[in-house]
């Protein structure tokens, strides 16, 4: 059955290009992005890599480790990455694994056979402290991701883990949020005394806490 929000993240140990990990391990007590790439030396994957790589100060800052897969070998992976080098302008800096049997992606759902029964598709993982599955997303080959918006996300499920709070359309770190459905005015009293605008009963509108 499909992983689903909340369930464990299976953990697995793999070779990667960094060596063989055990994945609970390695996350220790990290947030993580396991996210899937159809092929080695492809044009799109060639750019989300680098983008992925080119973003690694920021998942650091946000206590992130993210780590790649395809179902080809480490060797190519290693290989490949000197054309991400080079045409993106930044080395791989992130340990990607080499899934040739399959074991990983299969624990995580990531061949589609009705789109194509030989690659990896487009899936993203992200992986609280706890271990579990808080966000999973799945894009076809044809579709380079938006990893700003894996950052976005990450930040409202950190921001949501600390405070009673959810973050509205289009939120970005920094704009307002909303008081929880199941907060009610007295609580909400308590935990936000600087208060806060309602728009509707349901809809309570406040300045990001601890901002
Ligand atoms: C790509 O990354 O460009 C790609 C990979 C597999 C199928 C189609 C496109």
């Amino acid at each position: 059955m499909a992983l689903r929000l909340g369930d464990t993240a299976p953990d697995f140990t793999a070779d990667t290009t960094q060596g063989t990990l055990s994945f609970h391990e390695w996350l220790g007590d990290s947030w993580g992005v396991l996210f899937s790439h159809p092929k080695d030396f492809t044009p799109v994957c060639t750019t989300e890599l680098g983008r992925v790589a080119a973003l690694k100060p920021e998942f650091d800052k946000r206590n992130v480790k993210v780590i790649g897969l395809s179902v080809d070998p480490v060797p190519s992976h290693v290989e490949w990455e000197k054309d991400i080098e080079e045409t993106q302008g930044t080395a791989v800096n992130f340990p990607m694994i080499g899934d040739s049997d399959r074991k990983v992606s299969d624990l995580y759902d990531m061949v589609h056979p009705n789109a194509n029964d030989t690659m990896t598709v487009r899936s993203v993982f992200i992986i609280g402290p706890d271990k579990k599955i808080k966000l999973s997303l799945t894009y076809p080959a044809s579709t380079g991701r938006n990893f700003d918006e894996i950052l976005r996300v990450i930040d409202s499920l950190q921001l949501t883990a600390q405070y009673k709070v959810a973050t509205p359309v289009d939120w970005k770190n920094g704009d307002d949020v909303i008081i929880g459905g199941a907060v009610t005015n007295e609580e909400a009293q308590q935990l936000f005394p600087g208060g806060w605008t309602t728009v509707k009963p349901y809809l309570r509108v406040l300045a990001q806490p601890g901002k």
